[in-house]
């Protein structure tokens, strides 16, 4: 009887996308938090990137909860890039949730209802509990199969064998059938490391046996020493997780293995309502873990870019939660001057940005500047690289005086036809040239050039 195979199903890989801000690696700061010139992807706007500095800082020292503050400055600036700089300062461990102001606009779930979930996945909790566990790189590997007990022709598992190794012997294991499904979920084969809670069947794979190093190295791989001390042991796990997972999980309780529950899940709707109730439930927990030292809060950072789309509820709403005693750092984004309050316009008059009196009261402006000739040529040039366009130099002054002329957006976007437009042409090593840069300004209008256009066409319709 051949076991059944557990086929691996890889991940799609992003490293191929392309997207508007992949060139951005980091803020590029010098251990002493002053910019360099041309670090990380990120080109000039020095002071802007070491105010973003200071705040990772004080996110890291978890001195920054409750604050919030504001990018403010001209379209293609590099505001979001910065959001993107600091949330890839911060690493993969601080919660950091970025949304749009219109994002928590929907028919079906209330705007202070979107705001509320999106605090709570920027909130994250890091929980240390000592679990007994059976831990150890995976030998064997082995599903037995049954006569399927409600007859036919299927065939069951009826339980699942698995051979830990770990440093001081091995340990042979007889486990339930619910368990081979959480093995397939992670993806487990032999040679990995995994461990097993006692308690909840709970499996978790942490990496690679690192016997196994030399195998392939195509894939972004962990590896690991096959555990230390014997298979069956106890062990500190660190977990992560944010406030939002937390609320996700306990609204939406599991059901049993029985088909009465099974079915009975079918017909819940999907998503059950997080309730206030439930948050306040959690909340307490929450606060209880933390007290006996279980639990550490990690305020991240919730990023809401065009701040000026939110309506003065919403306003009103987030200078409140700001202001309870868990609550991430938000920092805001916004190219508007003077306009009106979403909501508001004939009630109060025209604000900074959009935003309510009493939240810009609140709020740390960074400002950010247009660019110069030279920066946006050194942008354009670590765009080019990034998306893999050669390009002469005489082409690149031109994308930068483009960029000066009409704006930075403009010029990066023609970079792309540019370069088909080289390789259509059967260019040397699809190298653009200042040709084809003409050729695209051409092909594609730049806003002010768009509406004139438009409105010579209009007209011409009309009479
Ligand atoms: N200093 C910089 N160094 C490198 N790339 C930059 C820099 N500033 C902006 N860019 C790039 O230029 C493009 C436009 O920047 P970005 O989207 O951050 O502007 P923005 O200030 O958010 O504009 P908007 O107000 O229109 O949203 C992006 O591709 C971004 O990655
Ligand atoms: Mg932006």
């Amino acid at each position: 009887m051949a076991p059944v195979q557990i086929s691996e199903v890889k991940g799609n890989s992003r490293e191929h996308r392309t997207a508007t801000h992949t060139h951005i690696k980091g803020l590029g700061l010098r251990p002493d938090g002053t910019a360099e010139r041309n670090a990380a992807g990120f080109v000039g706007q020095a002071a802007a990137r070491e105010a973003c500095g200071v705040i990772v800082d004080l996110i890291r020292a978890k001195k920054m909860s409750g604050r919030a503050v504001l990018l403010a400055g001209g379209p293609g600036t590099g505001k979001t890039a910065l959001a993107l700089a600091v949330s890839q300062e911060l690493g993969t461990k601080v919660p950091f949730c970025p949304i749009v102001g219109s994002e928590i606009y929907s028919a079906e779930v209330k705007k202070t209802e979107a705001l509320m979930e999106n605090f709570r996945r920027a909130i994250g909790l890091r929980v240390r509990e000592t679990k007994e566990v059976y831990e150890g790189e995976v030998t064997e590997l082995s599903p037995e199969e049954a006569e399927n007990p409600l007859g036919g022709y299927g065939r069951t598992i009826s339980h699942l064998l698995i051979t830990l190794k770990a440093a001081r012997g091995t340990k042979k294991l007889r486990l339930d059938p619910s368990i081979y499904e959480a093995i397939q979920k992670e993806r487990v084969r032999l040679g990995d490391v995994i461990y097993i809670e006692a308690n909840t069947g709970a499996v978790k794979r942490v990496g690679r046996s690192d016997a196994y190093a030399t195998e392939f190295d195509l894939e972004a791989e962990e590896y690991v020493p096959v555990p230390k001390g014997e298979v069956h042991k106890k062990k500190e796990i660190v977990q992560d997780v944010t406030l939002h997972d937390l609320d996700v999980a306990n609204a939406r309780p599991q059901g049993g293995q029985d088909v009465m529950s099974m079915m009975g899940q079918l017909m819940k709707p999907k998503k059950t309502e997080v309730t206030e109730k439930l948050r306040m439930e959690i909340n307490k927990v929450v606060n209880k873990y933390i007290d006996q030292g279980v639990a550490e809060l990690v305020p991240g950072v919730l990023f809401i870019d065009e701040v000026h789309m939110l309506d003065l509820e919403a306003f009103t709403f987030l200078t409140r939660a700001l202001e309870s005693p868990i609550s991430p750092i938000v920092i805001l984004a916004s190219n508007r001057g003077l306009t009106p309050i979403r909501g508001a316009s004939d009630t109060l008059p025209p604000s900074a940005h959009g935003i309510p009196p009493d939240l810009l009261a609140r709020l740390l402006i960074i400002p950010t500047h247009p660019y110069g000739p030279e920066e946006i040529r050194a942008i354009v040039r670590a765009r080019a690289r990034t998306e893999g366009i050669s390009i002469s130099e005489p082409a690149l002054e031109a994308v930068g005086e483009l960029g000066v002329q009409r704006s930075l957006r403009y010029a990066l976007q023609l970079l792309t036809p540019a370069s088909v437009l080289a390789r259509v042409g059967g260019k040397m090593n699809a190298e653009v040239g200042v040709d084809e840069v003409t050729e695209a300004t051409g092909l594609f209008l730049d806003a002010a050039r768009s509406v004139g256009a438009l409105g010579e066409s209009v007209s011409g319709y009309i009479s």
